[in-house]
């Protein structure tokens, strides 16, 4: 079977932009803002977006492009080793779990589409929400978003994926402009803009480990690091283009739209007079919801607002199943049309779980998801820095011109060893602080070191380490 390989750059950046720009921008961004003390939240997420989503983002097209496989069969192939190929299988079993609860959202964000044509939560936004949310209307719901995304993934990487994120990121950006610009009309949106904006330090202080935590998870996952589906879409490069340069244009572009989205959420919240506070998955459906409900020309305006969700949504639900239906065609010679049928009726399965019972849903969408992304990203970064070392930067540097020469070898010290670091400080300080338990700063910091420096030596041991 021949591999399929984009048709142009753009196509590429488009949709490595559509997997990143999704429900982690729109819904998941607030819930975690608000949960987290409003500002304090924004200021670390950005700077984490920087300097661990960026460089994770290019050790994953680095494994990617120089595999031209997806994950399991990458690191098996890169590695020559089968226990690498055990470790690729963490991102097939991440973007699964992944696609189960966010397929539920997508089926509330068609949901709610419906609903606000009709009107129907126009009444009573708290019950409404109640009444769809979990049940069986819910998995009905998450079925048929499971269907548009299988759909699109069934015609493939050229005529599925490119041609799907070519027309919705347009679109998604001038709706969300158009929004943003409706938005900064209402009354109370100055009170929306400080709460996003004016960062609260102090809350920052008191809270550092846990909001550390959320913010690398909210990081990883608004730049679909960690999953795996950045190594699968650039398995269809060619050589001649810049990963850095791309990498930041999909950072920037990301980070751009959580911004504007943003604009949009809480000027709306704040028209409402609405608890922002009020947090969990739902409390955004239920605040927007009345808001849209109350304010002049809402109708209209849901429309448009969930319209541009479900594009998002989409766009991103489209790159999770195209993962484990690579692994599928790439290690099992199973047929595009098998692969996506097969694994769909796993999803719908799945998914319902989450639709019915909101305490699996919860988990899996915040905790679960926030530590499969760390630990799949740790395991991508060893790869890159330890592993495939001097060719990572090779790879680094193909087409990538000056830009390349000058930043992979830093990049490759960011990836094989600060990161790690990092990476399993603020694992550990979060796995503690949801445990209750509280250490000393200084305790963790060791443990830490300690932790990092045994996984190395266990890779050198491996006679994995070049
Ligand atoms: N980045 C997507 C979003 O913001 C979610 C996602 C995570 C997609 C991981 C793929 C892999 O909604």
């Amino acid at each position: 079977m021949t591999r399929e390989s984009w048709t142009t750059r753009t196509g590429f950046i488009l949709a490595a932009v559509g997997s990143a720009v999704g429900l982690g921008n729109v819904w998941r961004f607030p819930w975690m803002t608000a949960e987290n003390g409003g500002s304090a939240f924004l200021l670390v997420y950005l700077a984490l977006v920087l300097a661990v989503g960026v460089p994770g983002l290019l050790a994953e097209f680095v494994i990617g492009r120089r595999s031209r496989r997806n994950p399991v069969g990458a690191l098996a192939s890169l590695s020559d080793s089968d226990r690498w190929g055990v470790v690729g299988l963490l991102p097939v079993v991440t973007t699964v779990l992944l696609l189960s609860f966010y397929s539920v959202v997508g089926g509330w964000i068609l949901r709610y589409l419906v609903a606000s044509a009709s009107g129907a939560y126009f009444d009573a936004p708290g019950p409404y929400f109640e009444s769809v949310s979990f049940g069986p209307a819910a998995v009905g719901y998450h079925a048929v978003f499971l269907l548009l995304t299988a759909g699109i993934v069934l015609a493939g990487v050229r005529k599925g994926i490119e041609l799907a994120t070519k027309v919705m990121m347009p679109a998604i950006a001038a709706l969300l402009v158009g929004l943003a610009a409706w938005a900064a009309t209402l009354p109370g949106a100055a009170g929306g803009f400080e709460y996003f904006l004016a960062f609260d330090l102090g809350y920052l202080r008191a809270n550092f480990a846990s909001v550390l935590g959320a913010a690398l998870g909210q990081a990883l996952f608004t730049l679909s690091v960690g999953a795996g589906t950045m190594i699968t879409y650039a398995s269809y490069l060619g050589e001649d283009r810049s990963l850095p340069a791309d990498g930041a244009t999909i950072a920037v572009l990301n980070t751009l739209v959580g911004v504007v989205a943003g604009l949009v959420v809480f000027p709306l919240l704040f028209a409402g007079d609405l608890p922002v506070g009020g947090s969990g998955p739902g409390a955004l459906f239920v605040s927007l919801a009345s808001a849209f409900a109350t304010l002049p020309g809402g109708r209209v305006v849901a429309v448009v607002f969930f319209a541009v969700m479900t594009l998002a949504a989409l766009s991103s639900s489209i790159s999770m199943l195209e993962l484990p239906v690579a692994y599928l065609a790439d290690e099992h010679g199973v047929a595009r049309r098998d692969a996506t049928a097969g694994l769909s009726a796993l999803f719908l399965v799945l998914g319902a779980v989450n639709a019915l019972r909101p305490a699996v849903f919860d988990f899996v969408a915040s905790t679960l998801v926030d530590l499969l992304l760390a630990a799949g990203l740790l395991a991508f970064l060893l790869f890159a820095g330890w592993v495939l070392g001097r060719d990572a930067v090779e790879e680094f540097r193909e087409g990538a011109g000056s830009l390349g020469d000058a930043l992979a070898t830093p990049w490759l010290f960011v990836v094989g060893v600060a990161l790690p670091v990092f990476l399993i400080f603020t694992v550990i300080t979060g796995v503690l602080g949801i445990a209750g338990v509280s250490l000393g700063t200084g305790a963790v910091v060791g443990l830490t070191a300690a932790a990092a420096l045994a996984a190395f030596a266990a890779l050198r041991r491996a006679g994995s380490v070049v």
